[in-house]
């Protein structure tokens, strides 16, 4: 791996952190059904209780509810939180001066100068890689951002960015990607292989596959929403799977598939951002956490998963 930037170093100092898609979000999620804010506030003192203190939200979530809670719960904490959020491309945003607006709406709903992390959250539908990173620059110049990154940038288009922001002197902090147990395409892609040789911090969401790797779900109880849509193939076939993380979460002192998922991830040089709507949840990912899977659970894991994946049609 090449050495580590002074200002992006920290990212990789990260093990684990706290998704929070969920707080806001009805469509995906269904918040206000089951639970809201009190829980996720719960979910968010429960992380910091367990040492995890990186947090990743978006203008996007919940259409700016989630970054104002996550504001709300930041003034009533001590403690610090490495934040990180999104820029999302709409295509009426087509200027570079677009990102840097965009960050200052995100930073007011959360109450703070600076991010430590703005991503922009997927590759734009009429900026370019080099505008978007120009657009981030001024983030960093303005110390509006310490660091900055991607995410959902294919191999080809990290490469881009990464050396657009060299050109300015900066570091592409990370990509934040779709990697789980039941979604490995990055790795197949060589994008982990990549962003481990650059120093580039790859975050993986949904490292739990929306909840499939916690086990609660099976053809007979699937999950409710478009969540259900999306796993009809998939569900049918992850039973080995668990049963396998089951036995290894066993082998580890009792250890839960939604921990061995994690755990995994880490192994695999990736720093996992699981989604928690209440504090049990979140405290069951914080146990991934303080321990390590062996290269031969891995190794094993990594093949049980590779049969589901290759007989597998859709992509999650
Ligand atoms: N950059 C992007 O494009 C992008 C896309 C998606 C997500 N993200 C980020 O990545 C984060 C994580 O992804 P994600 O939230 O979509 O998926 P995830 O972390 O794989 O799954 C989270 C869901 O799994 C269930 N769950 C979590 N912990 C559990 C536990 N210990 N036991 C049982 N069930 C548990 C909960 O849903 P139920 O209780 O309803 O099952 C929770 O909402 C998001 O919060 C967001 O910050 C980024």
């Amino acid at each position: 791996m090449t050495e580590l930037s002074s200002e992006t170093r920290f990212l990789h100092a990260v093990e684990m952190g706290l998704g929070a898609m969920q707080w806001g979000d009805r469509v995906v999620w269904q918040y206000g059904y089951g639970y809201g804010a009190d829980e996720v506030k719960q979910a968010f003192e429960s992380s910091l209780a367990d040492g995890i203190r990186f947090v990743d939200t978006a203008e996007l979530y919940g259409n700016g509810l989630s970054e104002r809670l996550l504001g709300r719960f930041l003034k009533e904490t001590e403690q610090p939180v490495l934040i990180a959020t999104k820029f999302f491309p709409w295509p009426w945003r087509f200027t570079k001066g677009a990102v840097p607006r965009a960050l200052k709406g995100s930073l007011s709903r959360l109450g703070v100068e600076s991010a430590d992390l703005y991503q922009i959250h997927w590759p734009s539908p009429v900026m370019s890689t080099d505008l978007l990173m120009d657009g981030l620059t001024e983030c960093v110049k303005n110390g509006l951002a310490r660091t900055v990154g991607a995410s959902n940038f294919g191999h080809a288009r990290m490469l881009a960015a990464y050396s657009a922001l060299a050109r300015n002197g900066i570091q592409l902090a990370s990509n934040q990607v779709h990697y789980s147990l039941l979604n490995r395409a990055v790795e197949k892609k060589g994008v982990l292989a990549r962003c481990k040789e650059l120093g580039i911090r790859m975050i993986a969401y949904c490292p739990l596959e929306r909840g499939l790797l916690s086990g609660k779900y099976n053809e007979q109880v699937p999950p409710s929403g478009s969540r259900a849509r999306k796993y009809t193939e998939l569900l049918p076939k992850i039973q080995p799977l668990l049963k396998l993380m089951t036995e290894i979460g066993q082998d580890h002192g009792g250890k839960s598939s939604a921990q061995v998922a994690l755990n995994w991830v880490i192994c695999k040089g990736a720093l996992p951002i699981p989604g928690a709507k209440n504090a049990e949840q979140a405290g069951q990912n914080a146990g991934a956490l303080g321990w390590r899977l062996t290269e031969e659970e891995v190794d094993k894991l990594d093949y049980e998963s590779e049969l589901i994946l290759e007989s597998t049609t859709t992509t999650q």
